[in-house]
C-alpha cells in the first residue's frame, strides 16, 4: 500500500496543497497545444490542475490512488478518469499531450525512463509532454515517499531520442527557483518504435 492509498494522508495533502495549482504550467502547455486537444494528466491528486486543463482541452485525469479519483468524482460525476500507474501506463488510449505536476519525482530514474518510454507509445503524432519536478540533485525519502530531484541536465539524460526538447524552465512554487518543468515533443523517430517492443 502506498502513501496516497491512506485517506488520512490524502486529506493531509489536500490541506497542504491549498492555495497552490499549476495554472502557469497549463498556460505554458497552451502556448504549444491547440484548444480542444486531448490531454491526459498523471497523478492528478485533488484535481485542481485537471479542472484548469478541462477549461481549454479535452482532459482525462488519472492517479495511482483510487482515493483521489473517488474524491474528484464526487464533485465531477461526468469526469473522464483512469486508475493508472505513471510507470506502466496500462491503457490503450492515445492523447495529444500528457501532463503532470509534481508527480514524477516520486519515481526512480529507471522508473522515469520507463514511464517516458510508455508515454511515447501513448502519444499521438507530434504529441507533447509537460511534467514538473522539484529542482535539485539526489534522492530523499520522507514518510516512505521517494523524492528524486532533477536539473535540466539530469532530465536531458533520461528522455532519449524518442523526444525533442521544446523547453526546460525553472520556476518558483514555494522557495525561489525550487521547481522546473520540462516540455517535450515526441520525435518522428518514436514512430519507428514498434508497440510490441514497449515494455
Ligand atoms: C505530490 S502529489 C501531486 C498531486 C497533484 N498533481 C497536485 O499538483 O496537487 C503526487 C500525486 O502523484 C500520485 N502518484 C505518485 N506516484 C504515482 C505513480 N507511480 N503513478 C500515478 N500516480 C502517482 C499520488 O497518488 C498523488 O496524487
Amino acid at each position: 500500500m502506498g502513501f496516497y492509498d491512506d485517506e488520512e494522508n490524502v486529506e493531509t495533502y489536500v490541506q497542504m496543497a491549498e492555495g497552490y495549482d499549476g495554472r502557469e504550467l497549463v498556460a505554458a502547455l497552451g502556448q504549444h497545444l491547440p484548444p480542444g486537444s486531448t490531454v491526459l494528466e498523471l497523478g492528478m491528486g485533488p484535481g485542481k490542475d485537471l479542472a484548469l486543463l478541462a477549461e481549454a482541452f479535452t482532459a482525462t485525469g488519472s492517479d495511482r490512488s483510487d482515493i483521489f479519483l473517488r474524491r474528484y468524482r464526487r464533485d465531477h460525476p461526468d469526469a473522464d478518469l483512469l486508475l493508472l500507474d505513471a510507470v506502466t501506463l496500462e491503457t490503450e488510449r492515445c492523447f495529444d499531450a500528457i501532463y503532470s505536476n509534481k508527480v514524477l519525482h516520486h519515481l526512480s530514474v529507471d522508473e522515469l525512463r520507463k514511464s517516458l518510454h510508455r508515454q511515447a507509445a501513448r502519444l499521438n503524432a507530434d504529441g507533447l509532454l509537460l511534467h514538473s519536478f522539484w529542482y535539485g540533485e539526489g534522492t530523499e525519502e520522507h514518510h516512505g515517499l521517494r523524492f528524486t530531484y532533477h536539473t535540466a541536465e539530469s532530465l536531458t539524460a533520461v528522455f532519449g531520442s524518442e523526444f525533442e526538447k521544446v523547453a526546460c524552465v525553472c520556476y518558483t512554487e514555494i522557495d525561489e527557483g525550487d521547481s522546473l518543468y520540462l516540455l517535450l515533443r515526441r520525435s518522428s523517430q518514436a514512430l519507428s518504435v514498434p508497440r510490441a517492443n514497449v515494455t
